[in-house]
């Protein structure tokens, strides 16, 4: 199973000072010496942490592949059709959200999506989608003609932190913490199941299969366990942990656990 990781927290601790510091492409020198087979970077709309110089300079200077998160707004795809990462994982985004809150909607009417995606390819971009893990969103991304499919893990991970840790990772409610631990352990198990039954189902469909949000040192041993899936990309649980172990160290200690 390889490890993409998703940069996008250093940029962001970069723009509370607005200097170049830390600088990206030093952390991505660090990832490939820590054994990271890729990098994940997110231009938002609101370009709240990587801009479209970092996206250009990343492109041209990474020895690792890079996969871009985008919207599909038209203004974006311009971007990412002109830079050409190696990936392009189209994501839903909203201008208030803290991080980005589940899966792309998909329909194969949706005129902007399939454009996004026609020109995507067409520029010899591979293209991925970040879907909730459910059947219809594996069927309906095959049908959309995309090489990947990225599974949204943040339901399993709130899951996971209200059982083991009370500190839920994003969109928890009231209502779910106060579910009886028998309940959330049924619910734990079910959501690694859904999880298994669909990286299959993409399997066959013949999509390679990435996952994450929301993973991190606690949570990711079960979701390795699931053979289906090729790539994790996981950023804030690194990022955050490079902090006290530096950013090496937090790689290869997160490699050990998907692999290990
Ligand atoms: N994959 C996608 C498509 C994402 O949008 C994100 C969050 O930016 C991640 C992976 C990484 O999530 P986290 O920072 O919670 O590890």
């Amino acid at each position: 199973m390889k490890l993409g990781v998703n940069i996008d927290h250093i940029a962001l601790l970069r723009e509370a000072r607005g200097v170049n510091n830390p600088n990206l492409i030093e952390a991505i020198g660090i990832c490939q010496m820590a054994g990271a087979e890729q990098i994940t970077i997110h231009l938002r709309e609101d370009r709240r942490h990587i801009n479209d110089k970092d996206v250009e300079d990343i492109i041209n200077h990474s020895p690792l592949p890079i996969n871009l998160e985008c919207s599909i707004e038209n203004e974006i795809i311009d971007i990412v059709c002109k830079l050409r990462p190696h990936r392009a994982t189209l994501v839903p985004e909203k201008r208030e959200e803290v991080t980005t809150e589940g899966g792309l909607a998909l329909s194969l009417e949706n005129e902007k999506l399939t454009t996004a995606i026609k020109r995507l390819q067409e520029h010899e971009i591979e293209v991925s989608l970040f879907i909730d893990p459910n059947a219809q969103a594996v069927e309906l991304s095959s049908h959309l003609g995309v090489e990947w499919v990225e599974f949204h893990t943040g339901s399993y991970s709130n899951i996971w932190a209200m059982l083991y840790s009370n500190l839920p990772q994003t969109n928890h409610t009231i209502k779910e913490l106060e579910l009886p631990r028998t309940t959330l352990k049924e619910m734990l198990q079910s959501e690694l199941e859904t999880l298994n039954n669909v990286a299959t189902l993409a399997k066959f469909t013949e999509l390679k299969v990435a996952a994450g949000h929301g993973l991190n040192y606690q949570n990711v041993h079960e979701i390795a366990k699931i053979t289906q899936i090729e790539e994790l990309n996981i950023g804030q649980s690194i990022v955050a942990r490079s902090i006290f172990s530096g950013l090496y160290k937090a790689i290869t200690d997160m490699k050990a656990l998907i692999n290990g």
